[in-house]
């Protein structure tokens, strides 16, 4: 019985945050008509089919033992990320694990930026290319690629929130943002990726925290230094 309060306590929580979100994305940024197209499209293509159960289902087919892996970044946050992280329109933006694109369409239309969106789940990637091939947008792209195996060169950004990744991945992904030019940005969401290397190949630029669905997390902005030993 107490479980099914705490529950239900949580569920609560979370659905008058979404509500919150809803209402302040309607009022900040359905202004911008090409956004405005592409969140109704998501929308209306998720409605019977919501992202997390469709992460579900590939994880379970892929035989992950955490099938639980997926979430969002509210757009208010990725608004405040963006700032904080000096993000603008002459940046490359690399998502690692685009999930359904969201983020990716809220970058192109409010920063202005190039985006290249990184995701494995094919129904995601297929869904997010046809709407913006729709839209006829430009300078965004989405990729059907694991991140661990793909290049990033390229990329002025990565962003990363992936705070179910394994430690295995993390080690891989540092060897790949190493190579990448000095000053590259890389924002990762929960931990640094000093935690995961004793190298000074990163340099913390900045640490702030930010609002997600379940609660506050720390935001990493660190450049890559060019040490590579
Ligand atoms: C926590 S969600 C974040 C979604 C989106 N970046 C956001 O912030 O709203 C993580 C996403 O990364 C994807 N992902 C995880 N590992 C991946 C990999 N190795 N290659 C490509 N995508 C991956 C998952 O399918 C999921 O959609």
């Amino acid at each position: 019985m107490k479980e099914f309060f705490v529950l239900l306590g949580i569920n609560l929580v979370v659905f008058f945050r979404n509500l919150i979100e809803f209402i302040k994305v309607a009022f900040r940024y359905y202004g911008c008509i090409p956004f405005l197209k592409a969140d109704i499209a998501l929308r209306l293509m998720y409605l019977f089919h919501n992202p997390y159960s469709i992460s579900k289902r590939f994880l379970i087919k892929k035989g992950e033992k955490d099938i639980y892996a997926y979430g969002e970044t509210p757009l208010t946050t990725l608004e405040l990320i963006s700032r904080e992280c000096g993000i603008g329109p002459t940046d490359c933006v690399y998502e690692l694990g685009a999930g359904r694109g969201r983020g990716c369409f809220w970058l192109r239309s409010f920063i202005g930026c190039s985006v290249v969106g990184i995701e494995f789940v094919p129904e995601f990637v297929e869904r997010a290319q046809r709407i913006a091939k729709k839209l006829g947008l430009q300078r965004i792209e989405f990729r059907l690629a694991d991140f661990l195996q793909c290049d990033l060169q390229g990329a002025s950004v990565c962003y990363l929130y992936g705070t179910c990744l394994e430690d295995q991945a993390i080690d891989v992904l540092i060897e790949k943002f190493a190579k990448l030019p000095p000053g590259t940005k890389i924002i990762t969401v929960s931990y640094p990726l000093s935690d995961y290397t004793e190298k000074p190949s990163f340099e913390i630029m900045k640490h702030f925290t930010a609002p997600f669905t379940w609660g506050k997390a720390d935001v990493y902005m660190q450049v890559v230094t060019g040490f590579r030993g």
